[in-house]
């Protein structure tokens, strides 16, 4: 994969501080050092510090993958617990070949948070017995994950591969097209389920506002379930989940300055019926004090930290957005017995992009 950001990784670290000659009296605090390669910018820091002052406190669902938390995220997908990820992999087994007969070809990829790719891998081997090359462009704010990907993807002969980090709509805004190509996006893994339901349906307009007649938009998402079954794949028994949510904390004491003493906070996942979605929490067990940016933050026990959420849906809301911006549905195909479906939107030959009143397309994620 091409590197976007080779320079600034190239650039030189700096040499950790020699080791003492005695062992200090107390055991040393872990480095504080911001990780270079952690994403951090002026739209995190807002997130950050507008979330920290919010009732509930709430941070964005991209904090969580930092090197360790991309790692951590890659372990869930093996739990027992986590089906969603198997769901995945099912149905592009079964369905990715029509995908590409509806788009006709040859066809770039795009992958929106590809992860460690491992999904990527299995289209691109499948596209690669249609045409000798396939440009791929995986955008991922994670730098960990794009380098997973690219290790899953540099196995296979023909793949172009080059990487984005970036948030998945000012990367989809950066990919170059290849001429004559048709592009899919692939926004697998459910990764749609961290929008509250009206972002969800704008993420429509904004990913069809970069796209051209012929080119298909591939969504993965988990639907609907009974909650008993859900909210074991967000509290394993192993503790894998609870470890991904609290190492949020970890990023905010490295790269953010914060100083959460980590054994205080206690991982919360609840489902929230009205909301249809998971939520993940952090509880203070006892009072907080830190400074994190130029706010002082204080929590009283019991009061969580929003790291994140998981919304569930319908294959009919899916398609209902997707019309909504200007996708003819191409597709539905669904898992059974745990429901996930993929949904294919195809941009329709003549067919003028469709916004919402007073919207212009941006990237607005955190
Ligand atoms: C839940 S993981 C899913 C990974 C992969 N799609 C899969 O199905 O296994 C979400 C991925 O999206 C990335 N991500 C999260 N928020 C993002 C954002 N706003 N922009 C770009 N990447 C993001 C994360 O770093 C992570 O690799």
């Amino acid at each position: 994969m091409h590197n976007e950001t080779e320079k600034a990784r190239a650039a030189p670290r700096r040499q950790p501080e020699p080791a003492p000659a005695i062992a200090p009296a107390q055991s040393a605090q872990p480095a504080r050092r911001p990780d270079p390669h952690a994403f951090a910018d002026e739209t995190m820091r807002k997130a950050i510090r507008d979330g920290l002052q919010a009732r509930p406190r709430k941070l964005p669902a991209s904090l969580l993958y930092d090197a360790l938390g991309s790692s951590l995220f890659e372990a869930i997908t093996f739990l027992p617990e986590y089906e969603v990820t198997r769901a995945d992999f099912a149905l592009l087994e079964r369905h990715s070949r029509e995908v590409f007969d509806a788009l006709g070809g040859p066809i770039e990829v795009c992958e929106l948070g590809p992860g460690a790719g491992s999904k990527a891998a299995l289209v691109l081997r499948q596209l690669i017995e249609r045409q000798p090359t396939v440009p791929f462009t995986g955008v991922d704010v994670s730098r960990t994950a794009l380098d997973q990907c690219q290790h899953a993807l540099e196995a296979i002969p023909g793949v172009v591969a080059r990487a984005q980090q970036a948030r998945y709509l000012d990367g989809l805004a950066a990919a170059p097209r290849t001429e004559d190509h048709r592009r899919l996006v692939l926004f697998l893994g459910s990764n749609l389920s961290n929008f509250e339901r009206a972002a969800a349906a704008r993420f429509f307009h904004e990913v069809r506002a970069h796209l051209q007649p012929g080119d298909g938009f591939l969504l993965a998402t988990d639907l609907d379930k009974a909650p008993e079954q859900l909210i074991p794949a967000y509290d394993d028994a192993l503790g894998v989940t609870a470890a991904f949510n609290r190492n949020v904390l970890l990023r905010l004491n490295r790269d953010w300055g914060a100083d959460f003493p980590l054994d205080a906070f206690r991982h919360r996942a609840h489902w929230n019926a009205q909301a249809r979605r998971i939520e993940m929490h952090l509880e203070a067990e006892r009072s907080i004090r830190t400074r994190v940016l130029d706010i002082d933050v204080l929590m009283a026990p019991g009061e969580t930290l929003w790291t994140e959420s998981s919304h569930r849906f319908t294959t009919a809301e899916l398609r209902g957005w997707g019309e909504a911006a200007g996708f003819r549905c191409a597709g539905q195909w669904q898992n059974a017995p745990w429901a996930f479906a993929h949904s294919l939107f195809v941009v329709p030959d003549r067919f003028p992009p469709v916004f919402p009143p007073g919207f212009l397309p941006q990237s607005s994620f955190p």
